[in-house]
């Protein structure tokens, strides 16, 4: 398969789509999301969006903003792919999309998610895009194996400590 012979768009999630979104990612994540995680993503805008691999829904990304410690920090809560539609530039689409928010609001820290200590190919799709592991969360996990994470973060500022 040629890799570039795909269409890869977009689109926002609305409650018509939903479903596509919970299914997609009960498919991709080992970790079920619930009800007020699919009801608040509604309202985040272009914090989520659903990816499109010719008009078939293949992957999915959602995000949101965490504001602690003095901080402004964008938490990527999910960003998944099907397996058959991987390397196909998709996670990169997404990924692009979201760095591209935090550049055009200018006012974003970082940008940082969890992934499970096992998951090399998610530990290198970030290290390509600046990210970097900066600590590691034991028994972040309850129901899955290995339950140990990694933080990865990507810096977009450094913050004045006076
Ligand atoms: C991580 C994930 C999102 C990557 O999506 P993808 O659509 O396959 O990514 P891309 O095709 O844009 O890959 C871009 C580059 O990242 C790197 N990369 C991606 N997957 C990789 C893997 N499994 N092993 C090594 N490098 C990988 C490669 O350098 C790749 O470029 P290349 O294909 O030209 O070599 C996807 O594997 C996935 O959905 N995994 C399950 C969900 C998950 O673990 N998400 C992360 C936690 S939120």
């Amino acid at each position: 398969m040629t890799r570039t012979s795909g269409r890869i768009e977009l689109g926002s999630i609305t409650q018509h789509n939903i479903k596509q979104l919970k299914k997609l990612n009960s498919v991709v994540f080992p970790v079920s999301y619930n009800d007020k995680f699919y009801k608040d993503i509604l309202d985040v805008g272009e914090l989520a969006k659903l990816a499109y691999y010719n008009d078939i829904v293949v992957g999915a990304v959602c995000c949101r903003v965490d504001k602690s410690d003095n901080s402004r920090r964008l938490y990527i809560m999910t960003l998944g792919c099907l397996a058959p539609y991987r390397r196909l530039g998709i996670g990169t689409k997404m990924l692009e999309h979201v760095l591209k928010i935090c550049e055009d609001d200018g006012k974003f820290d970082s940008v940082y998610l969890h992934v499970q200590v096992s998951n090399e190919g998610a530990i290198e799709f970030y290290r390509r895009f600046g990210f970097e592991p900066i600590e590691t969360k034991t028994q972040y996990y309850k129901r899955i194996e290995p339950a140990d994470a990694f933080v990865l973060q990507k810096t977009l500022r450094v913050v004045s400590k006076k």
